[in-house]
């Protein structure tokens, strides 16, 4: 995928309206708590998550995480927001392995448009 935050950006419209439509059937089945930490995986330059995720989120959450493979679009995504409770992270998400302190921490993750551009899935 195109590493250009700005160009992604101006043309994800689709994907925010699918991941809206989504979420508005979805949410009502989440169970929020005061202080969850929540990731979205494969979050790109920021759009989905903050534009169309963060504003169904009840605002008590302690962090959002935002994580893909992608340095230069995270880069992007973080010089979005001064929300001291959001964050960036690089992972790749078909590693074998994850960083030892996101064991047992997420309360929720999200991932939209992602998965499909991941070859072994079982991982
Ligand atoms: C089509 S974009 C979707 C971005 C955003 N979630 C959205 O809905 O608009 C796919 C994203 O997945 C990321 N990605 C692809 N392979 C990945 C991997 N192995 N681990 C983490 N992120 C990955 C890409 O860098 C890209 O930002």
């Amino acid at each position: 995928m195109n590493e250009d935050g700005l160009h992604y950006s101006k043309h994800c419209e689709l994907q925010k309206r699918d991941a809206d439509v989504t979420l508005e059937q979805c949410l009502k089945y989440l169970k929020c708590r005061n202080g969850d930490c929540i990731m979205d995986v494969g979050a790109a330059e920021g759009s989905v998550t903050l534009e169309v995720l963060l504003p169904k989120l009840p605002n008590n959450f302690k962090q959002l995480l935002l994580c893909d493979i992608s340095p230069k679009l995270l880069q992007f995504a973080k010089n979005r927001t001064d929300d001291e409770r959001i964050d960036t992270r690089e992972m790749d998400i078909a590693s074998s392995t994850i960083p030892d302190e996101f064991d047992q921490h997420f309360d929720h993750i999200f991932s939209f448009f992602c998965l499909n551009w991941i070859g072994d899935r079982t991982k």
